[in-house]
């Protein structure tokens, strides 16, 4: 069934819309429960299609999850390691996190290849190679991986790219490895640092996340834990250009605003006028938008999955805005779909030129993956008259009560 989301724009957003916790902190925290020998309590566990997915392969690990309202406790005492030859491993790309999970606790593991959003290419050649320095053998039959090892043993490993993936899984893998491993190059994204304390609180001793070089003391048993998940940027992000876009005077609350730095000082540099406190930030209403510039780079420089929802804004601004994207250099699907509401965006290998300013009229336009759909709701607030947003799904997968948050700021859509 085509989900879909009907918006009719033109509407101005007030009041304030809380943020919820870090899709891409849970989606890492769940599988990591496989190391714990004990129950794991989270709070405040947003209401996204990864999570679900998630628990349902934990449920196929024999790891038993209770859901009450937003919080999760999961035991996993009476796990088991089966294959995870299942569709659902291929739906999302953070199914990879169970290499490093069960691979530490079992030494071996069996699983499809992950899925998870179509930005071109997506290796994970660095995850692999960080395995095999630990000791692990590896074997591929087209999209099954196999992952053996007899003994894990801690090493220095060097990541060529900062890897948010590659640092997470390693750090998995590392944490019943026998003696030191050393991560350098490593990705500093927020959300290692929030998997890292976790982890710490079971018992891990894992030092220097969110600098560029992590170690990891192998220890023998990880206890249980009760964690509270960070905000999410990104969700952060993507309503404060919404803000930014169509609001009269929007606050959005649980936010850290240190993680989203990048993206605030370039909304300033717009000319959009903000207010920061400690655990918000207010947006207040634009006359008229600058042209800016942006590179994608890894955590703190620009986060790729804001270059997306950006884009929309930046065909209001007055002149020609740039991107330069270096992390997935094809992430520019969502340009085809906003030209289809009048924009004018040209588009190349790791690049996007956005010609602005261009009204936007409502039409019938695809999400093609997570981002681009929270772009084309950002377009679909600002066009006149009814946008149509189909496949749907790929925006459910993050974005927790997206339609309901929205709403109660005033838009109109259903
Ligand atoms: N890369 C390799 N080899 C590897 C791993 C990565 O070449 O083994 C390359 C990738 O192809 C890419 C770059 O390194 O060009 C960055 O990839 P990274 O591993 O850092 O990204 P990821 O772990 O696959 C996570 C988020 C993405 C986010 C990126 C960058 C999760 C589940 N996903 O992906 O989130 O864009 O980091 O910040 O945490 C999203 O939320 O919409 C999303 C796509």
């Amino acid at each position: 069934m085509d989900e879909m989301i009907r918006i009719r724009g033109g509407h101005k957003l007030k009041g304030e819309v809380r943020v919820s916790s870090c899709k891409n902190s849970v989606v890492a925290i769940l599988p990591s429960v496989v190391l714990a020998s004990e129950i794991v309590k989270l709070y405040d566990v947003p209401e996204i299609k990864d999570v679900e997915i998630l628990i349902k392969l934990l449920e196929k690990l024999n790891i038993s999850v209770s859901v009450k309202d937003d919080e999760l406790t999961i035991d996993p005492t009476d796990i088991c390691n089966v294959d995870l030859l299942d569709e659902d491993v291929m739906k999302l790309r953070a199914s990879y996190y169970f290499m490093g999970a069960l691979l530490g606790r079992f030494r071996h593991v069996r699983m499809y290849s992950p899925g998870g959003c179509n930005l071109g290419p997506r290796p994970i050649d660095l995850h692999l190679k960080g395995f095999e320095a630990l000791g692990a053998k590896i074997k591929q039959d087209g999209n099954i991986i196999e992952i053996d090892a007899e003994e894990l043993e801690g090493d220095d490993i060097y990541l060529d790219f900062a890897s948010v993936g590659a640092t997470i899984n390693i750090m998995l893998a590392a944490c019943f490895a026998r003696g030191r491993t050393t991560i350098e190059n490593a990705a500093k994204e927020p959300e290692i640092i929030d998997l890292s304390s976790m982890l710490n609180k079971m018992g891990a001793q894992i030092r220097g996340a969110g600098t560029s070089e992590i170690t990891i003391n192998g220890v023998s048993r990880l206890k249980g834990c009760i964690h509270d998940i960070i905000p999410d940027r990104i969700e952060a992000g993507t309503y404060i250009i919404a803000a930014a876009a169509c609001g009269e005077d929007v606050t959005v609350s649980n936010v850290i605003p240190q993680h989203i730095e990048a993206l605030t000082s370039k909304l300033e540099e717009m000319g959009v006028k903000l207010e920061q406190g400690s655990d918000y930030v207010r947006v207040f209403e634009a006359e008229e938008l600058r042209p800016v510039d942006i590179i994608t780079q890894p955590f703190p420089g620009f986060a790729t999955d804001l270059q997306q929802p950006l884009t929309a804004l930046m065909t209001k601004a007055n002149g020609d805005s740039h991107i330069e994207e270096t992390i997935y250099t094809e992430r520019f699907k969502h340009c085809k779909e906003l030209n289809a509401l009048g924009a004018n965006i040209e588009t190349r290998t790791g690049e996007s030129l956005i010609h602005g300013p261009t009204p936007l009229k409502g039409s019938d336009i695809f999400a093609t993956d997570l981002r681009c759909g929270a772009s084309l709701v950002i377009a679909g607030l600002m066009a006149k008259g009814e946008t149509c947003i189909h496949n749907a799904y790929h925006i459910y997968r993050g974005y927790d009560s997206i339609v309901d948050k929205l709403k109660a700021l005033g838009a109109d859509i259903e």
